[in-house]
């Protein structure tokens, strides 16, 4: 299940996963946007509306989805394989094994001061949301005892000074901290965290938000690139993949620099 797959990198992500064989769910806003399209086409993806801010829409869809899986309720889950407390319950709801959390907003200070209705859903989309969707995915795989969760951060979250994106970089800052505490407490029902922490991969939100060309972004990744890199740390089941190495390095330059230093950026 990927939400926030209606367009760029989730859409990406989508692909990927459908050509492999696997059953996807698509979840977004607006799913008409991907009507049309060859990888709807053979039944194995589902698109379902979805509003990643709307915890109870959140758990609805997921839920639906894990239950409907083929595999939901095939396997006791591992702890209680053996004499634990439930032990050889089937219990409905076991088969999601993948959920990918791309959905995200971006508010720079420009566009908050053009409307200030932009700052709030920024926290709600990006922090509240990736909470919902990993609460309401952890409830499913840990009746099974295996699986996996993924969130698309930011590089951003990584850079302690960045002046007009620092909500988005808090949040993005946040959305890694939720990774970093959910993989500690669903450790022991053997479920996977991965945080993708991405520089500029050039989608077209990426060139929307830069007057219709992003190239004179640093270091910047192709679509497609991102998605092979993204999907190849998903299936080693990383911690944590930061990508590209340059822009990690520069980031981590920069936050080192004493603030007279950074202040010069500023201009
Ligand atoms: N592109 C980059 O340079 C870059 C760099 C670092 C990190 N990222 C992160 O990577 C993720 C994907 O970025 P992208 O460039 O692929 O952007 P995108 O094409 O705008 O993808 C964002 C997806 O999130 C969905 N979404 C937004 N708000 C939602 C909500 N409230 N509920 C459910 N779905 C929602 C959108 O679908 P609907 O409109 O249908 O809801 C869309 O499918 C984002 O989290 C972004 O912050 C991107």
């Amino acid at each position: 299940m990927i939400i926030g797959g209606t367009s760029g990198i989730g859409l990406g992500l989508a692909r990927h996963y459908w050509r492999q064989g696997a059953r996807v769910a698509i979840c977004g806003r607006h799913p008409e946007r991907i009507d049309g399209l060859e990888l709807l086409e053979d039944g194995l993806v589902s698109v379902h509306a979805c509003d990643i801010a709307d915890r109870a829409a959140v758990a609805r869809v997921v839920g639906e989805f894990a239950d409907d899986a083929p595999g939901a309720g095939d396997a006791p889950c591992a702890p209680c394989a053996s004499d634990a407390p439930g032990a050889g319950v089937v219990t409905p709801g076991a088969g999601l094994d993948l959920l990918i959390v791309t959905a995200g907003q971006y508010a720079d200070a420009a566009a908050i001061a053009r409307d200030r209705g932009q700052a709030l859903p920024v926290l709600r989309v990006n922090v509240g949301g990736l909470d919902h969707a990993f609460s309401a995915a952890a409830e499913a795989m840990m009746a099974r005892g295996q699986g996996h969760l993924v969130a698309v951060a930011s590089i951003a979250g990584l850079q302690q000074d960045y002046p007009g994106g620092s909500l988005y970089s808090a949040s993005k800052r946040a959305a890694i901290a939720i990774c970093d505490a959910y993989r500690k407490a669903l450790a022991p029902f053997s479920i996977a965290v991965t945080v993708v922490i991405p520089g500029y991969i050039d989608t077209a939100r990426l060139r929307e938000l830069n007057d219709g060309d992003a190239s004179g972004k640093p270091f910047l990744v192709s679509e497609r690139e991102a998605v092979e890199r993204i999907a190849a740390a998903i299936a080693r089941r990383d911690e944590r993949y930061v990508f590209p190495w340059q822009l990690h390095a520069l980031v981590r330059l920069f936050n080192r620099l004493p603030t007279f230093l950074k202040r010069v950026r500023k201009k």
